[in-house]
């Protein structure tokens, strides 16, 4: 699905909550009815003006890119289409982001699920890299794990380029571990042997991705937006 026809105005008058407000870097989410539907719009028009041009239009083609590769892919939420440049509408997930789940609510199964969605989000040349990002795994009130937010993904491309292919794999490896976290900090005892094995190990971007991300995050904040946020 391409452009969406839907106006401002028209998201505007349909807009029955916001999960969060525009303010800096971070965009407007909202939760919109439309006819029967309930959709969340991801929206940096009201983001500070600098940030809006110049990065917003980047972030949305990235995450609209994403969503239209992962179409069809139980437990990733449906794009319903880009609105403009700066906003997308996607289907919305009821259910709450793993930041306001307590330890003991997971259940195995879901990290088998989790597992399972990135995997196949792997096999369609997408790798997410921001999935230690709690509020990115949602809890859905079905159960079920969903994952959102693919503003700072990865894609494989085209070609088997084997140095395009080391890396895409470095960043598919950090995904997987980033669900032993999950498993780790909400359900310790679930972790096996293996499990253990695999987090004593630094994950090979580790340091320098953290690095890189948290430095990026402050400048973009600090060059873009008028105040320090
Ligand atoms: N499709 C959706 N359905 C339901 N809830 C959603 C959906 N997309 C996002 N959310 C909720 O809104 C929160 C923020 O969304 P998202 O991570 O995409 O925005 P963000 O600007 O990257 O925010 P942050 O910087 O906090 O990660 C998510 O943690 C999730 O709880
Ligand atoms: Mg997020």
């Amino acid at each position: 699905m391409e452009s969406l026809a839907i106006t401002r105005e028209t998201i505007e008058q349909s807009t029955i909550d916001y999960y969060r407000t525009a303010c800096g870097t971070r965009p407007d989410l909202r939760v919109v009815r439309m006819d029967s539907r309930v959709l969340i719009v991801k929206d940096f028009f009201r983001s500070d003006p600098l940030f809006r041009r110049l990065v917003g239009p980047i972030l949305i083609r990235r995450e609209v890119g994403a969503l239209r590769k992962l179409a069809g892919v139980d437990g990733i939420p449906q794009l319903v289409g880009k609105i403009d440049r700066y906003a997308l509408a996607m289907e919305h997930i009821p259910g709450r982001g793993l930041n306001n789940v307590q330890p003991g609510e997971l259940h195995p199964e879901f990290y088998v699920e989790l597992r399972r969605i990135i995997d196949e989000m792997h096999a369609r040349g997408v790798a997410h890299c921001d999935l230690r990002s709690r509020g990115n795994v949602m809890l859905g009130d079905d159960g079920r794990p969903y994952i959102v937010d693919f503003a700072a993904c990865v894609f494989l491309g085209r070609g088997i380029n084997p140095l395009i292919r080391w890396v895409f794999n470095q960043f598919v490896l950090a995904d997987q571990n980033a669900v032993l976290l999950v498993k780790q900090r909400m359900s310790p005892e679930l972790l096996t042997d293996e499990d253990k094995t695999a987090l004593s190990q630094q994950m090979p971007f580790e340091r320098p991705a953290k690095f890189i991300g948290e430095n990026v995050r402050r400048l973009t904040r600090r060059l873009l937006t008028r105040q320090n946020r």
